[in-house]
């Protein structure tokens, strides 16, 4: 057996898909099944151990090394992009970065226009590559309700299924890109630890060939 390989997983809306997709890959996860409280997994031939995070602490835990490997939004590596490689295109969490507002917004307003995000970087180089130079206003959660209260002109946010834009009376004005959920891994565990590319290939024989729709 060789060395244990630590995986870090996102916590919540992507965690059923990723452990599905093991399960795809032949790789047993009803150790998980019954998971409590508890924030670590040891498979039972001690061969691999999973970690529940947040979604930008899998980053750090894989730049740091704690981590060997990781799965995460592609949302959370625009914003916090530094410190590891990204190797798969995992295909599910499929959802997209939009401008949204009140459908009264003026996209085309020539005054500086105040902009709420989770997502201040990815807001930032969006406006900048149109050549906008904007207000970001940075939000923890809820930023739907923003450009109806009056304490932004629009927002950048996720959208998935659009429901939520709906509830608050929102519309997308623009598209930015499209975000998958994706196999992040640790520079030097790829280098040293030859069950990390095995690994890797599991998962890629697995979504390497699948279409990767935009929406
Ligand atoms: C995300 C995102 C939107 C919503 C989009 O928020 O920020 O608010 O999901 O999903 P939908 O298009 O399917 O409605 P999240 O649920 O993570 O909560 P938050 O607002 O507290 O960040």
């Amino acid at each position: 057996m060789g060395e244990q390989i630590t995986i870090a997983l996102t916590k919540g809306r992507i965690e059923k898909e990723t452990l599905a997709l093991l399960e795809r890959a032949d790789f047993n996860m009803s150790f998980m099944a019954d998971k409590g409280r508890n924030l670590i997994f040891e498979s039972p031939d001690g061969q691999f151990r999973f970690l529940l995070v947040k979604a930008p602490d899998v980053t750090t835990y894989v730049h740091h090394g704690v981590a060997d490997m990781g799965v995460v939004g592609k949302d959370v590596l625009i914003e916090h992009p530094a410190g590891f490689l990204e190797m798969l295109d995992l295909n599910f969490g499929l959802c997209k970065f939009s401008v949204a507002s009140v459908p009264t917004y003026n996209p085309s307003d020539h005054k500086r226009k105040r902009i709420a995000t989770k997502y201040p970087r990815v807001a930032m180089e969006h406006f900048k590559q149109k050549g906008e130079d904007v207000e970001i206003i940075s939000i923890q959660g809820s930023v739907e309700i923003a450009p109806v209260l009056g304490l932004a002109d629009a927002i950048v946010d996720i959208v998935e299924t659009g429901n939520t834009l709906v509830a608050n009376g929102l519309v997308v004005f623009e598209d930015i890109c499209r975000i998958s959920s994706r196999l992040i891994v640790n520079n030097a565990s790829i280098k040293n630890k030859p069950q990390v590319l095995t690994f890797i290939k599991k998962l890629e024989d697995i979504v390497g060939n699948e279409e990767v729709p935009f929406r």
